[in-house]
């Protein structure tokens, strides 16, 4: 969950390692450095807090030169601070590290280090990778051979960087075991990233680094090669987002403007992949044979916090529409429970940034035991879809907040596209209103966008609470779930979700007129017993705020009433979640939080 940019070539390397920090700031922010080489003379600044504070020592104290690394920080290893931020530098002073991951084994290799007198000036795991290539340096004096025998002794996850003087060229060595890179492919010069966000204003020519691959980059290409040390070729993705996607395109936050993307976003995911002549769906690019969908007996999903959510109603929908049994586990879970898999399971990692370690480790879970392995992602050619044998892409377009927004939802109508591919592939029989359903999707998304000054004012008159309770029922009470989850990350107020069948189990208890309650109460088989748990809140002078597509049913109930437009029982939690993300929004804004970079948070959890 940190940010790694580099960069080799004639152009001056800190206004493009400050650019593509800047890109990859979600994902870490609690400190920030490059290291600079240019000729003999290696020169690092850091900087504690964010990207600012690193880009306002550079205009105090320029550096020169055409070859460097950057790095932001989310700390794991010693506490966020300048002494700790990376690059971190050998002893000798001669070369500097950057690094994302978690060398699990550094305890004992800094005792071996510090025996031999090498000495530490920070309280992080990669400075012992530093010293390390130092010490290895010495022997080979050869970057690139120093991290092959650095590598060998590492244990943990790891993407790392690093640059030298005294090298035998100009050039960037990198390793993976983990975390992702990506190559950047220019015109005498290339680039190096954690994801390729950040590479988009200068190539959209980029390779994906495997696990167990290094690599050297130089001004005039680069090399791979593979755990065993092989030279081997990685293939060459083309990306298709445009850099404007990524940047905020006039809205405050990264966060609004990917709230207000989803009409377009929900249309991107289902285009081309819909025959609403025939009601039909198919899904040609998830590379998944019939007949290995015909064979298949239960289905096992796989994610983390609002993957997690969009996979509780991913069973709804498969096992009401396929009749095919689904568990959800949560990445971080699954494979300490010993599951019983075998080859009749089709296992889905649901994952946004195709990067996050707890997925990725229940999905190789899954596939160790027999399953056949597929993924719903937002990043081709992210771990996530290299792993999987087919892979669902949600099409979201980039979404730099942290907090999940635009890929929720997509994430949510790829389930709905896939029980209905899988429905179709096993012959069961589907109304087609359900198919039809998804057409009016995009609208009703916008219709509910337009609730935003509403919203706001509600967000001004509950901003100050210190608790929220979030009810539903069947397919909504994952809504209620990500509601909460959304008000926590953003506003940092503490927020439950909850089956509202469960309120009168235990959390009724907490109803007082200082609890908003939020309820999500849109027609279908449960909308009667919502409205009566509700009526069990306010006779307790709950503060109840109710999403709703009947606002004349709450019209005596409800303090604030959030209407909805109806897109049918299946799609609405898509529908449902917007004015739950509008609130979030809203009232993090009004405490004056940081939205798109909450504090502890990043955008993908790259490490266990
Ligand atoms: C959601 O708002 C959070 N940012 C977080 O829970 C996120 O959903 C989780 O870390 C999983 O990320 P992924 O979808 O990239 O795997």
């Amino acid at each position: 969950m940190c940010g790694i940019v580099g960069y080799v070539g004639h152009q001056e390397v800190v206004p493009i390692l400050l650019s593509g920090l800047r890109k990859l700031e979600y994902r870490g922010y609690d400190s920030a450095g490059v290291a600079v080489i240019d000729g003999e003379d290696l020169t690092t600044v850091k900087a504690e807090g964010k990207l600012d504070g690193l880009v306002g020592r550079l205009e105090t104290r320029p550096v020169a030169g055409s070859l460097g690394v950057g790095h932001t920080r989310w700390a794991t290893h010693g506490r966020p601070s300048e002494r700790n931020a990376h690059p971190l530098v050998d002893s000798k002073g001669r070369l500097a590290v950057i690094h994302n991951g978690i060398i699990e084994n550094f305890a004992e290799l800094k005792q071996e280090l510090l025996a031999r007198d090498w000495t530490f000036q920070s309280e992080t795991d990669t400075e012992v990778v530093a010293n390390l290539l130092s010490s290895e340096f010495d022997r080979v004096g050869d970057l690139e051979e120093a991290v092959r025998r650095v590598v060998a002794r590492l244990e943990g996850h790891y993407a790392f960087a690093a640059v030298a003087v005294g090298d035998r060229e100009r050039r960037v060595v990198v390793a993976r075991q983990g975390p992702p890179l990506v190559l950047g492919i220019g015109d005498g010069e290339q680039f190096l990233a954690s994801d390729p966000t950040a590479l988009l204003e200068h190539t959209r020519r980029v390779v994906y680094l495997e696990n167990g691959d290094s690599a050297v980059l130089t001004a005039d290409g680069f090399s791979v090669r593979d755990q065993a040390g092989q030279p081997v070729e990685r293939p060459e993705h083309h990306l298709t987002w445009d850099p404007i996607q990524a940047e905020k395109g006039g809205y405050k936050h990264f966060m609004l403007k990917e709230i207000h993307e989803q009409p377009r976003a929900l249309q991107e995911t289902f285009a081309g992949r819909v025959n609403f002549e025939r009601c039909s769906v198919h899904l040609e690019d998830l590379g998944i044979s019939d007949e290995t969908l015909q064979q298949i007996d239960r289905i096992h999903l796989l994610a983390c916090g609002t993957s997690w959510h969009s996979a509780l109603i991913g069973k709804f929908l498969i096992e009401e529409l396929v009749r095919v049994p689904v568990e959800v586990d949560y990445g971080s879970e699954y494979r300490y429970r010993n599951p019983i898999v075998d080859s009749g399971v089709l296992a889905i990692g649901i994952t946004q940034s195709g990067e996050t370690a707890d997925t990725l480790s229940a999905m190789e879970a899954a596939r160790e035991r027999g399953a056949t392995l597929a993924c719903i992602c937002n990043v081709p050619g992210s771990q996530a879809t290299r792993i999987s044998e087919g892979s669902l892409i949600t099409h979201a377009g980039p979404e730099v907040g942290v907090a999940s927004t635009k890929a929720f939802t997509t994430q949510l109508v790829a389930f709905y596209l896939l029980a209905l591919h899988l429905a179709r592939v096993r012959g069961v029989a589907v109304a087609e209103s359900i198919v039809r359903d998804l057409a009016h999707l995009p609208q009703a998304v916008a219709e509910a966008l337009e609730q935003e000054e509403a919203i706001d004012a509600l967000a001004r008159s509950v901003h100050r609470a210190q608790d929220f309770l979030y009810l539903g029922r069947g397919i909504n009470y994952p809504i209620a779930l990500e509601g909460a989850l959304k008000l926590k990350e953003i506003s940092y107020i503490h927020a439950e979700g909850y089956p509202a069948g469960e309120m009168k189990h235990g959390p009724i208890a907490l109803i007082d007129e200082d609890l908003p309650v939020v309820a999500i109460a849109t027609g279908g088989k449960v909308f009667d017993k919502m409205r009566s748990n509700l009526q069990e809140a306010k006779a307790r002078d709950g503060k109840v705020l109710v999403v709703t597509d009947r606002p004349q049913d709450f019209a005596d109930l409800a303090d604030a009433v959030l209407t909805v437009p109806s897109v049918g029982e299946h799609l609405q939690p898509v529908v449902n979640v917007i004015p739950l993300q509008l609130l979030a929004y809203h009232v993090g804004v009004r405490r004056g939080a940081d939205v798109d970079q909450p504090r502890n948070l990043a955008k993908s959890v790259t490490v266990e």
